[in-house]
């Protein structure tokens, strides 16, 4: 991961944000490398889910449209959506280190026995774990642990007697951790000019709830007719207690939601639909199946409004910090009729909100299917699945991206600067640029310039050499295997948009 990471920063794919003042830890930026990744997965989603020619398990053509809500909204919407008193996160406190940890990240690790030393560690975290484990033997001048002695328990299960003698990740000594409280992971801010708690407004932690809100405006004011989506991409920011593993868990981060309202009684077809479709679609851009999996929440993971529901799960990817278990890229869940019921009642419409069927001449609550996906965890998991080691090659590393989603679909290089090449190699790129976004480089040897866009993952370069000059035709060459062909120099616009459509395996 710490190469991936390396490279992002190198090559400008992703920054930490702030970094001249020292970074701002959860947020990230994205470079020229980095804007044109997340924007063709974004482009890719957009296209394929809300201008898709999808067709759903009832036969028909699958209708979803766009909305691009606030990101401030009345701060009704939260205590509504049930984000203003449970939307919570257990925090711990170390008041020697002054760090923070998630309560249900943390586990202990000592003796049973009263008065034993106890040490806690962030479960995930494997430096933390030697260091602790080292800690501990030191302590009890032992040589190795002690599996009937030493035992590991979640942090949330020690008593108060026991945290007082359990030293934190961060301490030199014990009993600094406080106790775990609440901490609601929304960003409070200001709206207007006075300070003054009838002001207070929120940053919104998911796109999902301007959907809702808007759910009686869009059926008004366009044809749509249930079964449909609404789709919606943008900002959502969570005030995450341990932001961590690069990108994957920020405090700032984009989001791909989907609500798509249907009848009650249609919620296990659309359910099995809509896992399987967006497992595919992950699959689609280039994400390999043995990386991913697909995973049904138990019924104890289930929130309160998905517990008698056609189910929830995660689509999940094998990320190299969470390698050998997987991370959430989307989840599907089942909502029911919850949040647009808990809208009607708060908003005080009570049951003039209900959906119309004419067809059927029936009134009701549509429940709700929503695939609800992570733009910046989507970007961060093609990097990863994209980064490969070749040590055969300059540049020792490659990313294989699909060519859909490479932010640089070819290079265009005169094999060298002169005989005219450099001319005919800029009116290609001229021409080419109009439709795709292709990089221009006549600097360094001919191995330099692939090395460069062996880096930035991009699939094609493009020569023009003597024999271009002598029949037209220029020579291709492929990233992935560095096969080199000859195509004729006219058709290689049209050849490049089939490229980046195709099939990638
Ligand atoms: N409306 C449902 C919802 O927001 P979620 O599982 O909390 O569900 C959906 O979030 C997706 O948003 C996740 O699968 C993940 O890809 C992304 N996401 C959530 N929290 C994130 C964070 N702190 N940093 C980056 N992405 C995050």
């Amino acid at each position: 991961m710490d190469e991936i990471v390396a490279l992002c920063r190198r090559r400008g794919f992703i920054f930490q944000s702030s970094e001249i003042y020292g970074g701002i830890n959860g947020f990230w930026d994205y470079g020229p490398l980095g804007t044109e990744l997340k924007r063709n997965l974004k482009n890719a989603w957009w296209h394929d889910v809300v201008q898709g020619e999808l067709i759903g398990p009832d036969g028909n053509p699958v209708d979803i449209v766009g909305l691009d809500s606030t990101i401030i909204m009345h701060p009704k919407v939260w205590v509504a959506s049930g984000h203003a008193t449970g939307f919570n996160d257990p925090m711990v406190d170390c008041k020697a280190s002054t760090q923070r940890y998630r309560a249900d990240h943390l586990v202990v690790l000592g003796a049973i026995e009263p008065g034993a030393r106890l040490y806690a560690f962030v479960q995930a975290d494997d430096e933390q774990r030697a260091k602790s484990e080292k800690a501990l033997l030191k302590y009890e001048r032992r040589e190795t642990l002690d599996p009937t002695r030493h035992v590991l328990r979640p942090f949330t299960a020690i008593s108060d007697d026991e945290r007082s003698r359990t030293q934190g990740p961060d301490a030199k000594e014990p009993g600094s951790l406080t106790a775990a409280r609440q901490f609601n992971l929304m960003f409070k801010t200001l709206v207007g000019a006075i300070e003054d708690p009838a002001n207070y407004a929120y940053l919104r932690p998911e796109t999902a709830q301007g959907i809702f809100a808007n759910f009686q405006n869009v059926v008004d004011s366009s044809r749509v007719k249930v079964p449909f989506g609404i789709a919606q991409m943008g900002k959502a920011f969570r005030n995450e207690v341990t932001p961590r593993n690069f990108t994957f868990r920020s405090r700032e981060f984009e989001q791909m939601e989907i609500e798509f309202f249907i009848r009650p009684d249609t919620a296990v077809e659309w359910y099995g639909w809509w896992r399987q479709q967006r497992f595919r679609w992950w699959q689609s851009i280039g994400l390999s199946s043995s990386n991913l999996q697909l995973r049904e929440h138990d019924r104890d993971e289930l929130a309160h409004y998905a517990k008698a529901g056609a189910g929830v799960c995660d689509i999940e990817y094998k990320f190299p910090f969470t390698d050998p278990d997987f991370g959430e890229l989307e989840g599907v869940a089942h909502r029911a009729d919850f949040d647009l019921r808990q809208h009607a009642e708060h908003s005080g419409k009570g049951d003039k909100a209900r959906y119309f069927d004419q067809e059927k001449n029936d009134r009701y609550f549509p429940h709700v299917i929503e695939p609800s996906a992570g733009a910046d965890r989507g970007t961060l998991a093609l990097l990863c699945e994209a980064y490969t080691r070749d040590e055969t090659r300059a540049s020792k590393v490659f990313l294989r991206f699909h060519p859909r989603m490479a932010p640089i679909k070819a290079g265009i290089f005169p094999l060298v600067n002169k005989d005219g090449m450099p001319e005919i190699a800029e009116k290609i790129w001229k021409e080419l640029r109009k439709s795709h976004v292709v990089e221009f480089d006549e600097k360094q040897s001919i191995g330099k310039r692939y090395a460069r866009m062996d880096e930035a993952g991009t699939p094609f370069c493009l020569t023009i050499d003597s024999q271009t000059i002598q029949d037209g035709t220029l020579t291709v060459r492929h990233r992935d295997d560095q096969r080199q062909e000859r195509l004729p120099v006219g058709t290689i616009g049209s050849w490049l948009t089939d490229q980046i459509q195709g099939r990638f395996d």
